[in-house]
């Protein structure tokens, strides 16, 4: 989907003089305003209703730009930036000075990644300053997958939206401390672990008390109650939350879907992509339509399926000690 020039300049001019957008990147549609200025980040907590302890990552157009704002880069940030940026790879670095305490939730790291998307990197090229921008979605809501999501969600809050069309990767990306001696995760998102430690050796993953601030809180919730279920037990799950008088909706592989049942396919359980990339729009569409009750299919952890059984237990309201 093309964009008008009009309005990726319109974009970066609100950027420089501390407004909001709202833009894609190849992960999820996030809201960014310039990260060096505490007002315009003071904006994004407000619009989104954001716990002020939950920092914020930075978008940069390159590595070079990422370096500038942190003041350690171990070698172990050159291997993964070279390997995965442009990418849905976050990295955990000391701050530089210069970079607000409100953008790093008063933290001395901050958050930094190139996005894989053109039109992100047009904006950051054009407005010339670092972005900060979570997932565009009031906290707590799935995050936006579609343009259309955001605007549900932030309204007239924003001063310009930028709609490129549905993001490819779905889920938003994964978060790493890097320090001198490890690699550390903090967030499970759209790299694999198993790609990270292709470069970087055996990656820690980080105990409850050290994960990301945001992971901490409720996420990615639709108003719907949400079941995962094991394949066997999906189509038993929708009979009885049906009979019970839920309206129901499966999300679930076509094997194992729930005859008599409005069912989305996200793809084959072992497609953890093709789930990632239809996830969020599916549990908002399932709002939209006054679902009561998701009964969805546990897929394997592997990949990107981590993070895609991450959200959901998120979005369902459960935890699991253990995991991130
Ligand atoms: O793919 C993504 O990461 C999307 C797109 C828009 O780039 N952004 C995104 O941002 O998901 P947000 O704010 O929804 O999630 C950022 C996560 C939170 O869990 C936050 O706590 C963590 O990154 N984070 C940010 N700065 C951190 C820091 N200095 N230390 C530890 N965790 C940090
Ligand atoms: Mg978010």
């Amino acid at each position: 989907m093309d964009v008008d020039p009009a309005t990726l300049d319109r974009a970066a001019a609100v950027l420089r003089a501390g407004g909001l957008v709202v833009l894609p990147t190849e992960t999820v549609y996030g809201l960014a305003a310039n990260a060096l200025d505490p007002d315009a980040v003071r904006r994004i907590f407000a619009a989104k209703g954001r716990p002020a302890d939950n920092p914020l990552i930075v978008h940069v157009a390159d590595a070079a730009a990422a370096q500038a704002l942190t003041s350690a880069w171990p070698p172990a940030a050159t291997a993964l930036a070279q390997a995965f940026w442009p990418g849905p790879l976050t990295l955990v670095l000391p701050r530089a000075p210069h970079v607000p305490d409100v953008t790093t939730g008063g933290l001395d790291t901050v958050a930094v990644r190139v996005p894989d998307h053109p039109v992100a990197l047009v904006i950051l090229r054009a407005a010339r300053v670092p972005l900060a921008a979570p997932s565009a979605n009031i906290s707590g809501r799935p995050s936006p997958t579609r343009c259309q999501d955001a605007k549900d969600d932030l309204g007239d809050r924003v001063d310009v939206y930028v709609d490129a069309g549905a993001t490819r990767v779905g889920v938003e990306s994964t978060v790493v401390e890097v320090t001198s001696d490890r690699v550390t995760l903090l967030r499970p998102g759209g790299l694999a672990r198993e790609a990270l430690e292709a470069v970087v050796g055996p990656v820690d993953v980080a105990s409850a008390s050290k994960r990301s601030p945001g992971t901490r809180y409720r996420h990615y919730a639709p108003r719907a109650r949400i079941l995962i279920v094991a394949a066997a037990d999906v189509a038993r799950a929708a009979d009885r939350a049906a009979d019970q008088g839920a309206k129901v909706w499966v999300i679930a592989s076509s094997a194992n879907a729930a005859p008599g049942h409005h069912v989305s396919v996200p793809g084959a359980p072992d497609d953890a992509a093709g789930w990632a990339h239809r996830l969020f729009a599916i549990l908002r569409d399932a709002d939209a339509n006054g679902v009561d009750t998701l009964v969805v299919e546990a897929i394997p952890e592997v990949g990107i399926g981590a993070a895609v059984m991450e959200r959901l237990r998120k979005a369902a309201g459960v935890t699991r000690a253990g995991t991130p």
